[in-house]
């Protein structure tokens, strides 16, 4: 899950540029958690540190211990940074091919009952929310199908990405050449080596910042469909459960929720019971 980020961890054997020692690891974890929910693991160590040399050399403060001091005591442009710095945000366009079909076939029953609303939770660089619209038009059969999609991130330097919708073309390799016909616009000149998703596409979804772990997610349901992939692995259980709390209101009886392919809501039967592989829907409804 992590290694695209993993590769850029120091090995034993490098000097470090700044001294970090258990205690600054033991604050940035306090710190992280205390805001995002997530749950940093020891092996994370080298990462964390790779990660916030940079804001070190950014900031221009001098030691970790002076960094960690100026968040703690309020720095509220840097806790933006923090943040971005510490999520991981690896995606890609239709991952977990199985859910769309699924999703697909959940929207088409729905069909007639007016607009439909998707909620994509943890929407990173915006694969997963383009990947759904792909979805709706296909199902629609039309590039302006009666859907809105809220695509939501905790990370602000993501969610700029994903707004933007320009992606390198290695990144959409994978994809089918009629995907890419249909979906996306090549650039040329400076914008070479890119393509952009189809303005129709962009026009369905709403971006917007949004931290799991708030109380107050000013946000309105009922969603027909909630995708929530891949983040929840990052939190611990009692996080994950209040999560899946405030998902049960916000989602219409027969909707359904998505996970991530290494998560599992067992521990909150009580809220939701699987449908198929990682896809539920509501315990009661
Ligand atoms: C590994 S990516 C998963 C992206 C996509 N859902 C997928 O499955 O391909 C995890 C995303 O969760 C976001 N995230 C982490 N903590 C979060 C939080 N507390 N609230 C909202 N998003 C969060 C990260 O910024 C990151 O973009």
């Amino acid at each position: 899950m992590n290694e695209i980020y993993e590769v850029d961890s120091i090995s034993k054997d490098d000097v470090r540029e700044y001294k970090f020692t258990a205690h600054d690891f033991e604050r940035v974890k306090k710190l992280i958690y205390n805001r995002a929910g997530i749950s940093l693991s020891s092996s994370k160590q080298n990462m964390v540190y790779s990660r916030l040399a940079r804001r070190l050399r950014a900031t221009g403060y001098l030691s970790f211990k002076e960094y960690l001091d100026s968040l703690e005591n309020g720095n509220s442009h840097e806790w933006e940074s923090f943040t971005n710095a510490l999520t991981t945000n690896l995606t890609s366009f239709f991952r977990e091919q199985h859910h769309f079909p699924m999703l697909e076939r959940h929207v088409e029953k729905r069909r007639n009952n007016g607009k439909i609303h998707l909620w994509c939770s943890a929407s990173s660089t915006g694969e997963e929310p383009y990947s759904m619209a792909m979805s709706m038009v296909h199902v629609f059969k039309t590039y302006t199908p009666p859907i809105h999609i809220l695509a939501t991130d905790l990370d602000t330097n993501v969610l700029a990405k994903a707004r933007a919708g320009i992606y390198p073309l290695e990144r959409l390799e994978k994809l089918p050449k009629d995907k890419l016909r249909k979906f996306f616009l090549k650039g040329k000149g400076a914008q070479a080596g890119y393509a952009m998703v189809r303005p129709e596409l962009k026009n369905m979804i709403t971006f917007r910042q949004l931290n799991l772990l708030d109380n107050n997610w000013s946000i309105r349901g009922p969603f027909d469909a909630i995708f929530c992939r891949n983040v929840m692995i990052y939190f611990d259980k009692p996080t994950q459960y209040k999560i899946l709390q405030k998902f049960v209101p916000l989602l219409a009886s027969d909707g359904l929720l998505f996970a991530g392919h290494s998560e599992s809501f067992q521990h909150a039967a009580d809220l939701f019971k699987l449908r198929e592989k990682t896809v539920y829907e509501l315990a009661k409804k």
